[in-house]
C-alpha cells in the first residue's frame, strides 16, 4: 500500500519517511516547503536507495486536497506531520495556526472518510498536558487548558479527530503526544534545518558549539528542579520515527483496541538544560558558551513521559540515550556547516 506523509520533508517526517521505507512501505510526500527543503528527497534517497513520491501542495487548498486523493486512490495510509508548530509565533498569528493547522487536518480527514477503510497517525505533542501534575506524565493525564494557539491546535486536533472516528467505524486513527525530538540520523543525510534563529533548545545548542551563534541563553534557573533549570523529556528523532511505523502497522494489523488511541513517545526520562548542555560538552569535547537569562514566558517547570502504555499496548521502545542523540545532532552541525 502507499502512504501519504505529509509534512515529510520535515525534520520528523523526513526521519519517518525513512524508517516507512526501510519497512517497505512506498511512501509519498506531500509538503509546501515553507519550512523545509525538497533537498531532502535527495538525503532520503541517500539513506535508502529510493527516492519517494513528492507534490508541492498547500493543504489549505482544499480542492487540491480532494485532487491529490482522486489521483492517489490506492493511498489509504496517512501520517500527518504537516502543521505550523513555533509557539512563540502562534501567539502572535492564531489565525494562521488554526487555519493551517486545523483547517488541513479537517480536509485530508474528509478524504479518508470516503474510503472503506483507512489509518490515520496524528502528530500531537506532550503540550496538551500543559504543566502536569503528576510526574512521570501518562496518557490519563488530564488535557489542561492550552498555553498557546500552537498547543490548543494540538489538543482540538486530537479531538477532531476522535469526534470523527466515533461516526466513522473504518476510520482508525492514533495520535502520537511526542516529547521533545531532538538529534540526526546517523547517516548524517538528514537532520534539523530550523530556518532563520532556533526556538528549539538543541539546535540552539549546536550552533552555539559550531560558533553560527554567539552563546546560548538558557532560560532560567531558578525552577524548582535539582539544578533550577527546566526538565524535558528528549527523544531521538530516529527512535520517534520507528514509533510511527509500528503505530501504521498495528492500525494496518488490526490489533489496534479501539479506532481512535493515544500513546506518549518520549524516553521516560527528564533531563534538565544544564545536563542538556553537558551532554553536548562531552561528545563535543567543547566548552558551550551560556549564560542564564530570564525564564521565558509560557515555559513549564517538568515534563516526562510515562511510557508503560507505548511499551507494552504499542510494543515500542526508545533506544538512545540523550547523550547519544546529542552526538548525532552535533555531527549533522558540523556536515550542514562544512
Ligand atoms: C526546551 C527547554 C526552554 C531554547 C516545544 C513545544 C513542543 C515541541 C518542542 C513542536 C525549555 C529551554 C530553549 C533556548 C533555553 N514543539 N531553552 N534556551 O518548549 O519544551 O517544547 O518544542 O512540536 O510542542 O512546546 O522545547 O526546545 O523550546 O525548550 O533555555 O534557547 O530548553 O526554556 O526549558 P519546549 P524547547
Amino acid at each position: 500500500m502507499k502512504v501519504l506523509v505529509t509534512g515529510g520533508l520535515g525534520f520528523i517526517g523526513s526521519h519517518t519517511v525513512v524508517e516507512l521505507q526501510n519497512k517497505g512501505f512506498e511512501v509519498v510526500i506531500i509538503d509546501d516547503c515553507s519550512n523545509s527543503d525538497e533537498s531532502v528527497l535527495d538525503g532520503i534517497e541517500a539513506i535508502t536507495g529510493k527516492k519517494p513520491a513528492y507534490e508541492k501542495l498547500d493543504l489549505k487548498e482544499k480542492h487540491k486536497v480532494e485532487d491529490f486523493f482522486q489521483r492517489y486512490q490506492d493511498v489509504t495510509g496517512v501520517i500527518h506531520f504537516a502543521a505550523s508548530k513555533a509557539v512563540g509565533e502562534s501567539v502572535e498569528k492564531p489565525l494562521l495556526y488554526y487555519e493551517n493547522n486545523i483547517g488541513t487536518l479537517v480536509y485530508i480527514l474528509k478524504e479518508l472518510c470516503k474510503k472503506n477503510k483507512a489509518s490515520f497517525i496524528f502528530s500531537s505533542s506532550c503540550t496538551v498536558y500543559g504543566q502536569a501534575d503528576e510526574m512521570p506524565i501518562t496518557e490519563d493525564a488530564p488535557v489542561k487548558v492550552a498555553e498557546s494557539p500552537y498547543g490548543n491546535t494540538k489538543q482540538m486536533g486530537e479531538e477532531i479527530i476522535a469526534d470523527t472516528c466515533k461516526v466513522t467505524p473504518d476510520l482508525n486513527a492514533i495520535a502520537l503526544r511526542y516529547f521533545n525530538p531532538m538529534g540526526a540520523h546517523p547517516s548524517g543525510e538528514i537532520g534539523e534545518l530550523p530556518k532563520g534563529v532556533p526556538q528549539n533548545l538543541v539546535p540552539f545548542i549546536t550552533q552555539t558549539g559550531i560558533g553560527l551563534r554567539e552563546e546560548l541563553s538558557v532560560f532560567g534557573d531558578d525552577y524548582p528542579t535539582p539544578d533550577g533549570t527546566c526538565i524535558r523529556d528528549y527523544i531521538y528523532v530516529v527512535d520517534l520515527a520507528k514509533a510511527h511505523v509500528v503505530a501504521l502497522e498495528r492500525l494496518l494489523n488490526g490489533n489496534n483496541e479501539s479506532n481512535y488511541e493515544v500513546f506518549n513517545v518520549g524516553t521516560g526520562t527528564g533531563s534538565s538544560v544544564l545536563e542538556a548542555i553537558q551532554s553536548f560538552e562531552k561528545v563535543s569535547g567543547r566548552k558551550l558558551n551560556y549564560k542564564i537569562v530570564d525564564r521565558r514566558a509560557g515555559d513549564i517547570t517538568t515534563a516526562y513521559a510515562d511510557t508503560t502504555k507505548a511499551n507494552k499496548v504499542l510494543g515500542w521502545k526508545a533506544e538512545y540515550t540523550l547523550e547519544q542523540a546529542m552526538n548525532y545532532a552535533w555531527i549533522w552541525e558540523q556536515k550542514i556547516r562544512d
